[in-house]
């Protein structure tokens, strides 16, 4: 099947142009926030998908409906994508946002607001692989060539949505100290995710009975969104995502890295990691 692999410029990172346009990356930059606004914020392939899941069921006190009936997309959209405007016209009550913009693009928009941003970091290995097996199934990026080859282009930044070094410490070392700010990582929530649950209902003011928390982590398993087609994007055609190739949902692991990393490649990731994330506070757990 042909790639539809057209990529858009924007601030000096590439964007896949299948779903942004400079018109739609203009109107992030330009986003006007609600205080009522609660934004997700992510490099690619950090649990995007699961932080919009467990809030929409937040928002719904367990309730899991709306995360059975509307996609991801239609309830949590990404600002930067070019349906954006027109989905939220739809969104009623707080508005459910999300956004793989880096900081330095989407700061200017979030100056003075108090909209609500959660921010979710993962490993970085473990985003790697989960990154490049998602190039393989979804057409509307690049073919990743070998593991190796996306293993340097990622390290280099020159991929979609640019460096993962740079995403993660320009959020984290200029928001960290905001009280609209919150950071979790994946690994967290997949190790304690009542705890998990517990913070951001804590920070959403939005606390919970026993039944609604223990619906809310039972609907947003990976289990159940695995099956649960609003989420699991198999409602895209076939020609975007080939699911032939692979899943979304596709492990949901902590350190599944180890499968794909050789010594080696492990090795040249943790020289540039190292020298990368020296003014960085951020620790990651890498293997469970
Ligand atoms: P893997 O490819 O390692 O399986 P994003 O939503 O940011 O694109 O991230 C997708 C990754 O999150 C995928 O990782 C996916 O399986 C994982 N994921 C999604 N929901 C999850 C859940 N409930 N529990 C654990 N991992 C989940």
């Amino acid at each position: 099947m042909a790639r539809l692999d057209v990529t858009e410029i924007f601030h000096g990172i590439t964007f896949p142009g299948h779903l942004h346009t400079q018109e739609s990356l203009c109107y992030a930059t330009d986003f006007k926030f609600q205080d009522a606004d609660i934004l997700i914020v992510t490099y690619p392939k950090s649990g995007t998908t699961w932080m919009q899941e467990l809030i929409t069921l937040v928002l719904c006190r367990g309730d899991p409906k709306i995360s059975q009936t509307q996609p991801n997309w239609a309830r949590a959209p990404w600002i930067e994508q070019y349906y954006c405007p027109n989905i939220l016209k739809a969104l009623k009550g707080p508005r459910l946002l999300t956004t793989h913009l880096p900081y330095k693009v989407l700061a200017p928009a979030l100056q003075g607001s108090k909209a609500k941003v959660i921010y979710v970091a993962r490993n970085p290995k473990d985003v790697i692989v989960s990154y490049y097996y998602f190039h393989k199934m979804a057409n509307f990026l690049t073919d990743p060539g070998t593991f190796s080859e996306f293993l340097s282009s990622f390290l280099d930044g020159k991929v979609y949505y640019g460096s993962w070094f740079d995403h993660v410490k320009e959020w984290t070392n200029n928001e960290r100290n905001n009280d609209h700010f919150l950071y979790i990582t994946y690994e967290e929530m997949w190790e304690d995710l009542h705890g998990s649950l517990e913070k951001v209902s804590q920070f959403l003011q939005c606390p919970l009975l026993e039944h609604e928390s223990a619906s809310v982590k039972n609907n947003c398993s990976f289990n159940t969104m695995k099956d649960n087609c609003m989420v699991n994007y198999t409602l895209i055609p076939q020609e975007i995502m080939d699911h032939s190739k692979g899943r979304f949902m596709r492990k949901g692991q902590v350190g599944d890295w180890v499968n794909t990393f050789s010594k080696e490649q492990s090795h040249i990731f943790d020289v540039v990691y190292n020298s990368k994330m020296v003014d960085s506070m951020l620790t990651f757990v890498w293997e469970r």
